[in-house]
């Protein structure tokens, strides 16, 4: 992707960009063309979040593709399009979070991207970045929204790494979570190429600024990377601590306090 041209645009959104605590309390970008997204699509984003991702879509190269992982109903999808029926995209879901949300994305999709230009593949995310049907097309902009566990955050990038193109942008959603952030920071210390060019935080989820937080990486590849050097006892260790332990405590918790509510009902 054309990336100083990218970021050009985003000073150009975000005057203060360059001065992390401003831009985390930033509520809106200069242009306000996507501010109605939200209001029609309902969406876990927030308006400076499709921003970022419609001038990422912007910046890429003719032979480039968007791709992105978790669309919900469709909002940051819609979002990242809006304007740019020159560039391909490509976004999956298995809608194994929320109901109902198939219908309402194809939905959208009719409504609001011109046929053609996104292709939309209900299935794991693992599968469809296995079978990668941008080929021969590589990833110039790469929005990651799916599963939130230490593994899926982790495998969300191992598993598009061999497609990203020369020079890529990787934009990772709710870093507000630590599992979120460890598996990004691993990624980029196990492979050369990696910067982290944003890193926002929000004081909680849904917050209308950044969401939930938000990172953004550049990844500049430098050879083939080396796919056998993934994984191993750094990942071990970190996927037994949030998702073994800390994952499963949340659910447990979870699910007592579901059975304590339900027994006071029941009394
Ligand atoms: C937070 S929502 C995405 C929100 C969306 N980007 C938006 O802007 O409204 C996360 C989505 O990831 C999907 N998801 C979770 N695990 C997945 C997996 N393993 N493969 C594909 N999609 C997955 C869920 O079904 C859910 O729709």
């Amino acid at each position: 992707m054309r990336f100083a041209e990218f970021i050009e645009r985003c000073h150009a959104e975000w005057p203060e960009f360059d001065d992390r605590g401003r831009l985390e309390k930033s509520r809106s970008p200069q242009n306000r063309d996507l501010a109605n997204v939200l209001a029609d699509v309902p969406g876990m984003a927030t308006e400076n979040k499709l921003k970022l991702l419609n001038l990422a879509v912007a910046s890429l190269e003719p032979d480039e593709v968007y791709v992105e992982v978790g669309c919900y109903k469709g909002a940051s999808l819609v979002g990242a399009a809006l304007g740019n029926s020159a560039h391909r995209m490509f976004a999956c879901d298995n809608f194994s979070q929320f109901d109902g949300a198939a219908e309402s994305l194809q939905q959208t999709l009719r409504q609001y991207t011109p046929p053609g230009q996104v292709q939309f593949f209900d299935m794991d995310f693992r599968e469809f970045l296995q079978k990668a049907p941008w080929q021969p097309a590589r990833i110039g902009a790469y929005f990651y929204d799916g599963g939130h566990s230490f593994e899926d955050q982790y495998d969300g990038l191992r598993c598009a790494l061999p497609h990203f193109s020369a020079d890529a942008v990787i934009i990772v959603d709710d870093t507000n979570k630590r599992a979120a952030r460890a598996a990004d920071s691993l990624i980029a210390r196990q492979v050369r190429g990696f910067e982290l060019v944003l890193n926002l935080r929000t004081p909680r989820n849904h917050h209308p600024t950044w969401w939930n937080g938000i990172q953004m990486l550049r990844y500049r590849r430098q050879g083939e990377p080396d796919l056998a050097g993934l994984g191993g006892p750094s990942f071990a260790v970190r996927k037994f601590i949030y998702d073994d332990v800390f994952l499963n405590l949340k659910h447990r918790r979870r699910a007592l306090r579901r059975e304590i509510k339900e027994w006071w009902r029941n009394r």
